[in-house]
């Protein structure tokens, strides 16, 4: 019988994001693009041993190991539905940024009930998951598949696209994090309808014209790189950038080291630089680090991560 599972809880970038109006129930509509990449939390989940119903152990200063942690709702949600009665221990290694943009904790969440489900044998669909899971967070649905996908509505609504072109990421994060619900209400107030009105989920045929989000996903289906560099764009940049200038320069300094784009991820602070081969992006990785040096940023490389097995 299995009683220990260890998972990989893989990092997201958002190649695309379209904010596209407010909604009455306080969220925003969107449409965006959304990819795992081979940067990964592990989360290690096992049956309990003791009458103590939740465990959790490691996590960081960032993430600590407490009742507010994404990973221990997740569990208490999953006994509760379940109605089970042994307790769960899970030790969580993290290593995606917290607070990044990178929806270190929303996949934490997801690696968590989905290792339960197989450790409990619950039979739950990824359709039951994604539908529970929505409930603590709207891109945590996202991450029970992950690979590349359209989110929708208030980006808890996932639709499967095919696998881009091949392509790696630096990723730079600086040493502060970004509150998203801050950054959407900025955005918000700006320059958004209120309320949008839609009927009907959004689907890959009728993400409107004219969004970063529909020339991505052409992008991804003529599988051609050029045409997904040309295609990036985040509407939570507007707001981001103009609260942290040293962003602008970051994503400047990216291309000027030899990036074909730069693009922050979900509402940042993190900034992405992109490239077709590895050594390159490792090349950039190695002049970033020395440059930023001082500042204490946090510079990575990962590639793209398909949604294909995650243990
Ligand atoms: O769904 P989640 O809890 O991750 O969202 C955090 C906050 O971000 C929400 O409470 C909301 O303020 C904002 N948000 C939003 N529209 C979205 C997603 C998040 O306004 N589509």
């Amino acid at each position: 019988m299995v009683c220990i599972l260890n998972m990989v809880a893989p990092a997201k970038i958002n190649l695309s994001i379209d904010v596209l109006g407010r909604r009455s129930d306080g969220y925003h509509q969107v449409a965006m693009v959304m990819q795992t990449i081979d940067l990964a939390d592990l989360v290690t989940v096992s049956i309990g041993k003791t009458d103590t119903p939740i465990i959790l152990r490691g996590g960081s200063l960032e993430a600590p190991p407490d009742t507010n942690n994404l990973v221990y709702r997740t569990a208490a949600l999953v006994r509760e539905q379940a109605n089970l009665s042994i307790g769960v221990e899970i030790d969580l290694e993290k290593r995606i940024p917290v607070a990044a943009g990178l929806a270190g904790g929303s996949s934490d969440a997801a690696a968590t009930m989905k290792a339960m489900n197989r450790l409990f044998h619950l039979g739950w669909s990824e359709e039951k998951m994604e539908t529970l899971l929505a409930e603590l967070g709207s891109d945590i649905p996202f991450l029970v598949r992950g690979g590349t996908a359209l989110a929708t509505e208030r980006g808890e609504q996932v639709h499967i696209l095919p696998e881009p072109p091949e392509f790696w990421v630096i990723l730079v994060k600086p040493p502060f994090g970004v509150s998203t619900p801050q950054v959407y209400k900025a955005l918000g107030a700006k320059s958004l309808p209120d309320p949008f009105s839609w009927t009907g989920i959004m689907t890959r045929d009728t993400v409107p014209d004219g969004t970063f989000t529909k020339k991505m996903i052409s992008a991804i289906d003529q599988g051609s790189y050029t045409a997904l560099i040309v295609a990036m764009g985040n509407d939570l940049e507007k707001v981001t950038l103009e609260w942290h200038p040293e962003l602008k320069e970051l994503k400047k300094r990216l291309i000027r080291l030899g990036c074909d784009q730069s693009l922050m991820s979900g509402s940042g602070p993190t900034i992405l630089g992109f490239v077709e081969v590895e050594n390159k992006a490792r090349q950039i990785a190695e002049q970033m680090a020395e440059e930023t040096r001082r500042s204490n940023y946090r510079v990575m490389v990962a590639g793209l991560r398909s949604s294909k097995g995650d243990v």
